[in-house]
């Protein structure tokens, strides 16, 4: 028996992709798109927990988002990549979501806790910007999703998620009280439980060697700069020493020289690497130069059959088109489970069919 498993996962919209969105989470996804029906999200809506006021950034950070996805190599035919806004059946399993869970649940999250206290201007944040938590348990169960591949400061919304799942199987479907997870849809629930799929490489440094990579932080290398650019990035990051000696080494720890951490990550050639490390700890004629030119070239390698595939985005009509395709097929995935929760729920009177 043949089983594909449906993966759902996304993103909030901050417009150009780069290395460390590679390392963190679309590299991963590129490898599950063929064994799998993935569903791909760019989740428009929650970036006005913090941004409402930006409404055309927004609209053109999910072009961006998705130009540079697909020229990383998510591929439209075997992932559909959407918008949240244009699924109806996401806002509407929200309002209903938010009825079974008690308002100090929600609040209880802590990724949600620390972004309020961090992007939430004291107490004047929104009544959205809790809701959003409550958005991501529509936007995984909409699809019925098995599987949530996220970093780990998503794991407290996939708790939620699993906590909505059995509480409406539970409710409106008659699993009983003791049912294990992994029985819920065998016992009639409409929701499977969904796993959280944590990737391992979380946290690329940025150029800076301080900093997680970041767009707003100004220390990343995009998939839209040149090799040129890269070369020159990857310049200018400070080791620890200018004008060391060669018996003098530079800092090595990856954590702190985002250098070693991107000859870890870029360099496939592990006798290279190891060859590099040992040279540079001995500070055995050595120099920052020359890791710099091997990680550069080697993050160019990687980039180069991205920038090939990107000039077929370059127009917004194409990236669009791609939008659409996904999103309709979206749209068929949650229709289909929404029309089951309605019935399920009391909330159903009349079938409907959409279509964009
Ligand atoms: N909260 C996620 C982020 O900011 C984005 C997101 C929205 C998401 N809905 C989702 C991730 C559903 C996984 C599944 O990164």
């Amino acid at each position: 028996m043949s089983f594909r498993q449906r993966i759902l996962t996304g993103d909030t919209p901050t417009g150009n992709l780069h290395i460390g969105h590679w390392v963190g989470s679309v590299k991963r996804r590129v490898e599950l798109q063929s064994e799998h029906d993935c569903f791909f999200l760019i989740a428009n809506l929650h970036a006005y927990t913090t941004r409402a006021d930006k409404p055309g950034d927004i609209h053109q950070d999910c072009i961006e988002v998705a130009r540079d996805a697909l020229a990383m190599g998510i591929d439209p035919d075997a992932a559909a990549i959407f918008l949240q806004s244009e699924v109806p059946a996401l806002a509407e399993l929200t309002y209903l979501f938010s009825m079974l869970l008690p308002f100090n649940r929600v609040m209880r999250n802590p990724t949600l806790k620390d972004e309020l206290q961090v992007k939430g201007q004291a107490d004047n944040y929104s009544f959205g910007f809790p809701l959003y938590t409550v958005g991501q348990t529509a936007d995984i169960l909409a699809f019925r999703a098995h599987s949530v591949p996220v970093g780990e400061d998503q794991v407290p919304h996939l708790e939620l998620t699993r906590e909505v799942a059995r509480r409406f199987n539970k409710m409106y479907c008659g699993v009983p009280d003791k049912a294990l997870d992994e029985d819920h849809e065998s016992l009639g629930g409409v929701f499977p439980i969904p796993l959280a799929d944590v990737g391992k490489v979380g946290r690329l440094v940025g150029i800076d060697g301080q900093n997680k990579m970041s767009k707003s932080l100004g220390n990343a290398i995009h998939v839209i700069d040149s090799p040129k650019q890269v070369k020159k990035k990857i310049g200018k990051i400070y080791t620890g020493q200018d004008s060391r000696q060669p018996t003098d080494p530079g800092i090595i720890d990856p954590e702190r020289n985002p250098l070693f951490q991107y000859l870890d990550v870029f360099v496939d050639d592990e006798s290279t690497k190891a060859d590099v490390r040992d040279r540079y700890e001995r500070g055995d004629n050595i120099g920052d130069g020359e890791v710099k030119m091997l990680v550069a070239d080697a993050i160019n390698a990687l980039l180069d059959p991205m920038r090939e595939r990107r000039l077929a985005y370059e127009d917004d009509a194409k990236v669009l088109s791609v939008l659409r395709d996904g999103t309709a097929r979206a749209i068929d995935a949650t229709e289909q489970t929404l029309s089951m929760a309605k019935e399920v729920s009391g909330t159903g009177f009349f079938p409907r069919t959409l279509s964009i």
